[in-house]
Formats: structure tokens, C-alpha cells, sequence
């Protein structure tokens, strides 16, 4: 278990679910600094706290240029330099075509796809300066596979994700930072209640119902875990992955095939 050996890993939106999981699998790859970087500063802290020793809880708002440059620098002064960032932190609404508002559009997108754009640089240029190469990971989504109905926005930026993988991941595999992306299905946690209560009100549906059916409906048999997607974060964050570049792997128990 020491596959990220030494290594610092920035990871946006880790505060909880997904993300927390992720830094909780890289501390015991044995990395020696996991920065859990989230507008919530307080859970942020608590996780870090409960994660214990390596972990480092940073105030970070990925909609603001101001908030990601400071996050970044205090990390790299801290710790002298990032080896893997992870791109994860994100906000999911859904509506029908004809009830989208501006609002929701800017939102999600200054932070699923600008937050996850800026981060990704202002990590990129640290990398470059430091010139040891490095690993970065987006949180996509099989959202960004296909539309869905009651879903174009959040849909929408996470095909941009993978597009953004795309050009980022050829651009900057010359200084040996692998860009790289994971699309998980459907993940229970928070994040999911708010999703199952966003159907009930469109559905028209008991909370609860959209869960479950999601959830039988995946190829696997249930829905998926933060902790079935860690072992595909460990791999994109590893050496093992070095020749892997670009790419966006599902990692979701069967739904989607490309
Ligand atoms: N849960 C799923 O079913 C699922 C499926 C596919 C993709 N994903 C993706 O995986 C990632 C993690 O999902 P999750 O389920 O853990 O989500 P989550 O909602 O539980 O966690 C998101 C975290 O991001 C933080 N955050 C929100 N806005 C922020 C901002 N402006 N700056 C910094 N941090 C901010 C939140 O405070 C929270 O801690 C997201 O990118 C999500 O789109 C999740």
C-alpha cells in the first residue's frame, strides 16, 4: 500500500463524499500530504481531522481566481509542490427545458467546468514550474456521455469535462502531466439525496423511489460506492498510469460502454 508514496495530492470538493474517499485511499497509498481543499471550510477541517495525520484542510472557492491561486500557493509553500490534483468539486441541479434559468446555467458551469478549467491551470503552471511532471484527475460523469432530459446543464459541463480532458491531457503530457478523467454512474451519498429529491418534485415521485431504481437498474446490481471508484483514483495517480493520457474511464458498475 504505497503506491502514492511521499506524494501531495490537492483535492477539490473532499470535504465529503466522493472526494473524501478519494483522500482517505491516497493517504493509505501511503501519500504524505492530502490537502482537502473545499468551500466548506469547517467540514473541510473536521474531515481532515478525522482522516488524522497527513491531511490539511484548505478554504477553497473553485468560481474564484483569487481563492484558487491562494489555495494553490499555500499548499505549494507548505508543502513544496503538488504531484496529483484532483478535479471533483461540483454542483448538480436539474429542471425541465423550458423552466432553465440563467442562474443554474451560470452556476454550474463557473463551477463543474471554469472551476475544474482554472484549477487544472493554476496547478498546471506549479507542475511546469517545479518541472517533476504530475497527475491530474476530473471528475466527469456518465452524464457527460449523454444528455437526459431533465438534466442538459449538469449533462452539458460534464461533456465539457471530458472535451477539456481531451485538449488539456494532449497539451500537457510534454511536461509529463497526465490529464486524465473518471465518469462514475450513479454514486449513493448526499449528493445523490439531493438528486432523488430534485426527481420526486419533477416526477412527480415518493423520496426515495428515483434511488432505488437507479440503483436496480445499474448492470452490477446496485448503485455504486465513493469507495468502488478509489481503486481507478489510486491508478490515475500512480506511476502505473504513466502511459495513460487523455482518457476518461467509466467506472460505473455497467451503465455506460464506450
Ligand atoms: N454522486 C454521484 O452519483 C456522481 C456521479 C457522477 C459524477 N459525480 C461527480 O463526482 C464528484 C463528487 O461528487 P459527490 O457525490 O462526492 O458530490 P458532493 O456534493 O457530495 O461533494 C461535492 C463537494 O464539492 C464542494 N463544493 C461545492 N462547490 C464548491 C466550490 N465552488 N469550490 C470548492 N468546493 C465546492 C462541496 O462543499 C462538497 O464538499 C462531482 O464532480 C460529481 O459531479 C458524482
Amino acid at each position: 500500500m504505497s503506491r502514492l508514496a511521499g506524494k501531495t495530492a490537492f483535492i477539490t470538493g473532499s470535504a465529503r463524499g466522493i472526494g473524501r474517499a478519494f483522500a482517505e485511499a491516497y493517504l493509505k497509498e501511503g501519500a504524505a500530504h492530502v490537502v482537502i481543499a473545499d468551500i466548506d471550510l469547517a467540514r473541510a477541517q473536521e474531515t481532515a481531522s478525522e482522516l488524522g495525520e497527513g491531511a490539511y484542510a484548505v478554504r477553497l472557492d473553485v468560481t474564484d481566481q483569487t481563492s484558487i491561486d491562494a489555495a494553490v500557493k499555500e499548499t505549494v509553500d507548505k508543502f513544496g509542490g503538488i504531484d496529483i490534483l484532483v478535479n471533483n468539486a461540483a454542483l448538480f441541479d436539474m429542471s425541465p427545458t423550458v423552466e432553465i434559468t440563467r442562474a443554474s446555467y451560470d452556476k454550474l458551469f463557473a463551477v463543474n467546468f471554469s472551476g475544474t478549467l482554472f484549477t487544472l491551470q493554476a496547478v498546471a503552471k506549479a507542475m511546469i514550474a517545479r518541472g517533476k511532471g504530475g497527475k491530474i484527475i476530473n471528475m466527469a460523469s456518465q452524464a457527460g456521455r449523454r444528455g437526459e432530459a431533465l438534466v442538459a446543464i449538469y449533462c452539458a459541463t460534464k461533456a465539457a469535462v471530458i472535451s477539456l480532458t481531451q485538449s488539456t491531457g494532449q497539451d500537457l503530457i510534454k511536461h509529463k502531466i497526465n490529464v486524465n478523467a473518471i465518469a462514475p454512474g450513479v454514486v449513493d451519498g448526499e449528493h445523490w439525496s439531493g438528486v432523488d429529491a430534485l426527481f420526486a418534485k419533477y416526477e412527480n415521485r415518493p423520496l426515495g423511489e428515483k434511488k432505488r431504481l437507479v440503483g436496480e437498474a445499474v448492470p452490477y446490481g446496485r448503485m455504486g460506492t465513493a469507495e468502488d471508484l478509489t481503486g481507478m483514483a489510486v491508478f490515475l495517480a500512480s506511476s502505473d498510469s504513466d502511459y495513460v493520457v487523455a482518457q476518461t474511464y467509466n467506472v460505473d458498475g455497467g451503465n455506460w460502454m464506450n
